[in-house]
């Protein structure tokens, strides 16, 4: 997919106004290697402003390195990883377009979590009256801010990485396991923040290994598995990867579904599970050969089960690239 280049003015303006749509990330034919192990294989994807897209793979399955590539801290050799048509290193201020949070956080340990704000606000010539806003909005604030950030939890540091990441109002959220350690109403926290930043039109990109933070998190959803793609789309697509149907007449529905292209699975004496097929494929098949049909519906998958799945696709050669195709 080609995607309009934007000009810088462009984009910076949609930092401040979000009049124009926020940027694209592409990510085309991304590869990298580190000696013999190629960790990032000729990965493609795109990221739409105005979703939260999840980043979802196993420890050790390219995520942090793809981020990277997009942030110029490592480079790719093959294939290019760019914002709004442009790289990374080419803004003139990429703090203020790109918010990021990067695995492990670096903060400087005897400093309080509101001075290391105001720090960094000054730095980026951002109103120091945003920082208490920012501390709020992360979970942040009162006597937890002003205690020094060498005695802050795994979950506090993270919410100070969401807060610098938001302090210059960016136009695009690169979030590399933001959810890592926080507890379950610091993730709610975390999703009310990107939700709401999708709704005002941003490109918000967060990565994740745990399925239950994705399912929480995001709209849309790209799974990689040893530094390849195995599976993109918005989130309600992949839970809904078959269809139900129950009939008092299973068998000739089964060959008729499976006589054009379905995979069939008996649940039950009446019950099929059908993949490959929509419901108003089904619900036709079954018409044309004449066969009483007592439901029809989606089946929503847990996306465990399917992550399990595509990841174990990946592990046995050659599937996956088949697997990516559906479902992308
Ligand atoms: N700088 C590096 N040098 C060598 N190997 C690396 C480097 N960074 C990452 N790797 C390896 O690349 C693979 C992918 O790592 P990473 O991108 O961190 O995965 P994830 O973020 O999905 O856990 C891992 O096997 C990791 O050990
Ligand atoms: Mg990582």
């Amino acid at each position: 997919m080609s995607v309009t280049s934007l000009s810088e003015s462009e984009v910076t303006a949609a930092n401040r106004s979000r009049q124009i749509p926020s940027p694209v990330l592409e990510f085309d034919r991304v590869t990298k290697r580190y000696g013999r192990t190629t960790v990032v294989d000729d990965l493609s994807f795109t990221v739409q402003p105005g979703r939260v897209t999840g980043f979802l793979g196993p420890n050790g399955s390219g995520k942090s390195t793809t981020i990277k590539i997009l942030l110029g801290l490592a480079s790719a050799d093959k294939g290019r990883a760019t914002i709004g048509g442009r790289f990374y290193r080419e803004f003139s201020d990429p703090t203020g377009t790109v918010g990021v949070i990067l695995e492990p956080n670096a903060f400087h340990p005897g400093r309080s979590g509101r001075n290391h704000l105001r720090i960094l606000a000054e730095a980026a010539g951002i109103a120091p009256s945003r920082v208490d806003g920012m501390l709020d909005d992360v979970g942040l604030s009162g006597s937890a801010a002003d205690r020094r950030v060498g005695a802050y939890s795994l979950g506090m540091r993270q919410r100070l990485s969401l807060a610098a990441a938001l302090l210059g109002d960016p136009p695009v959220l690169v979030l590399d396991e933001p959810a890592n350690g926080l507890d379950p109403q610091g993730i709610h926290t975390l999703r009310d923040l990107l939700r709401a930043r999708a709704a005002g039109g941003d490109t918000v990109l967060v990565s994740s290994h745990i399925l239950a933070e994705m399912e929480l998190l995001a709209d849309d959803l790209v799974v990689i598995d040893k530094g390849r793609l195995v599976a993109s789309g918005p989130m309600a697509d992949l839970q809904q990867i078959a269809n139900v149907v129950r009939t008092p007449d299973p068998n000739t529905l089964q060959r008729a579904l499976e006589s054009s292209g379905g995979m069939v699975e008996r649940a039950d004496d009446e019950t099929l599970i059908v993949r490959g097929l929509s419901l108003d494929e089904i619900g036709d098949q079954a018409f044309n050969h004449q066969v009483r049909v007592h439901e029809l519906s989606p089946k929503v998958g847990s996306l465990e089960e399917l992550f399990l799945s595509w990841t174990a696709g990946s592990r046995s050669n050659g599937e996956d690239n088949e697997k990516a195709k559906v479902l992308s």
